[in-house]
């Protein structure tokens, strides 16, 4: 065995990356596809997409490391959480996938939340019911599809869709399927009670693994498809964000890190079960066996900016094409020119309603205090900001929750701008460390993968012998102090809101 595989199936895209031993990519390729938002709120993905990425993907890691496929000891798969992918009995997809960031399903969740009582849902679950999380979809699709649910006979997350074409194994892990809402989170087991209590079939469900195990094999028509060679063993990764931890070298009681990609994500893992009873923060199994994690997730973080970008920023999307850079390059020299708050200009993150620490599928993006004076270069600048002040007000939970965060590693795409990481570093009032190899999930998902093949003894050593770090970013005091007023109002901003954003959705 000289090479580990990684295939993280994304929003934005899936990206796939050879590694060697050592966790050094050999080679790489993304494979972008789209979000489909058909009413305000709703949040869709085509699963052919994501086979389709990772087919793309697989073959050009192959192609461009010129790597023989023998070579590749494992491969893990890390994805984006809480999708609901409904198959029929010939394997058919039968609707496009409702994802993590979708918010239609206020009305099933209060249905859980009666039905097995909040308390009894919370001791099971974890956590109150999130209309973020894939058990309110199924409910959704059974009481608004009821011909779609009819037909349904297999339901899985987006990885262990990929899984399937993969290996024809019908197999999740529990980091993922925590985040589905069906599971003794405790136990790490599916939750007969629960299942009985919603009218969900358990056959409808795959068989739980821990993530590092060998859930199946690459077979021969997968094979004949990607390149890969039959029988290469695929090991049950994670969710993304349990994916990334392990990317990053989050793996012990302690040890914490913020994503700012399509969400924004804190995740701190600890040896024991800790529940917020306010469901501000989620409780899920750690990609760890016998851990756990609190996490908290902000919707809407890379997804901000992009529809900046989208809406507002044609011009830096010329310019950029014109010099070879990224748009997000040229926006950002931009909103460096502009001072800490934005001219007294706060951005509230919630394009896709929110989930920590405001659990509330109502809530819509705002531009508070917007004047004449104001360029386009300020709003940049805001939704850096606003996203860096929603992840401070995550932060003071986990404070509150006794899991303190002291040293922040920061990665995702996010990480990447030199900009967007002071800011962070400033609001939180601590240095901000970037890995020297981000990979996010790919790394995470292959070192898991690693564990599962036997080249590494367990994911504490995997990340111990492969992961390392430096600080990026200092704190400086006289910026920090100058977004302490613009926090306070921050946070206040929601409160006064609450309301007036229910009665929007009413309308
Ligand atoms: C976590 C969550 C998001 C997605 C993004 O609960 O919903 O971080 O996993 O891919």
């Amino acid at each position: 065995m000289k090479y580990l595989l990684g295939s993280d199936i994304g929003t934005s895209g899936t990206k796939t990356v050879l590694f060697d031993l050592e966790g050094r990519a050999v080679a790489s390729h993304t494979a972008e596809y789209p979000l489909y938002q058909p009413h305000n709120g709703w949040a869709e993905q085509e699963p052919e997409d994501w086979w389709n990425g990772f087919v793309e993907g697989v073959k050009a890691v192959i192609a461009k490391s010129g790597a023989d496929a023998s070579d590749i000891g494992g491969i893990g798969l890390s994805g984006q959480m809480h999708g609901l992918v409904m198959l029929g009995k010939n394997d058919e997809v039968l609707r496009r996938s409702i994802i993590w960031c979708d918010q239609r399903t206020a009305k099933e969740c209060a249905f859980m939340e009666e039905t097995v009582g909040r308390k009894r849902l919370i001791e099971i679950t974890a956590n109150p019911a999130m209309t973020g999380f894939t058990a309110s979809k199924i409910l959704w699709v059974m009481r608004n599809e009821p011909e779609v649910y009819e037909k349904c006979v297999k339901i899985m997350l987006p990885k262990d869709y990929v899984r399937y074409r993969l290996t024809g194994e019908f197999a999740t892990e529990v980091s993922d399927a925590s985040g589905m809402q069906l599971m003794d989170v405790a136990g790490r087991c599916w939750s007969d009670e629960l299942l009985s209590l919603l009218s969900i079939d358990k056959g409808l469900l795959g068989k739980m693994y821990e993530s590092p195990d060998v859930t199946g094999r690459v077979s021969e028509s997968a094979s004949k498809l990607t390149g890969l060679a039959k029988g290469t063993p695929v090991a049950g990764g994670a969710g993304d964000n349990a994916a990334a931890a392990i990317g990053a070298g989050v793996c012990r009681q302690g040890s914490a890190f913020n994503t700012i990609g399509s969400s924004a994500v804190i995740y701190a893992v600890s040896d024991k079960l800790n529940i917020d009873l306010g469901g501000r923060v989620h409780s899920l199994c750690a990609s760890v066996p016998g851990k756990w994690t609190v996490m908290s997730c902000t919707q809407a973080a890379g997804i901000s900016l992009k529809w900046l970008r989208d809406t507002c920023c044609a011009a830096e999307i010329e310019d950029a094409a014109k010099l070879g850079v990224d748009p997000y390059v040229i926006m950002d020299k931009m909103a460096a020119e502009i001072p800490a708050g934005a001219d007294k200009l706060i951005y509230l993150p919630y394009l896709m309603g929110e989930r920590s620490p405001h659990p509330d599928s109502d809530c819509r993006g705002v531009f508070f205090g917007l004047s004449a004076m104001h360029t386009r270069a300020h709003l940049i600048r805001s939704v850096l900001e606003g996203v860096a002040f929603s992840q401070r007000e995550c932060m003071d939970v986990f404070k509150e929750m006794g899991v303190p965060v002291d040293d922040m590693t920061v990665c995702g795409g996010g990480g990447r701008s030199k900009l967007w990481r002071q800011i962070l570093s400033d609001v939180y009032g601590c240095n901000i460390s970037v890995l020297n190899a981000d990979e996010g999930g790919a790394l995470g998902a292959a070192l898991l993968a690693g564990v599962g093949a036997g080249a590494f003894e367990s994911v504490e050593q995997a990340c111990g012998q492969v992961v390392s770090k430096r600080v990026a970013a200092t704190p400086d005091s006289e910026k920090s102090a100058q977004y302490e007023p613009y926090f306070s109002l921050y946070k206040k901003l929601y409160l006064s809101l609450k309301e007036d954003f229910a009665s929007l959705a009413k309308i």
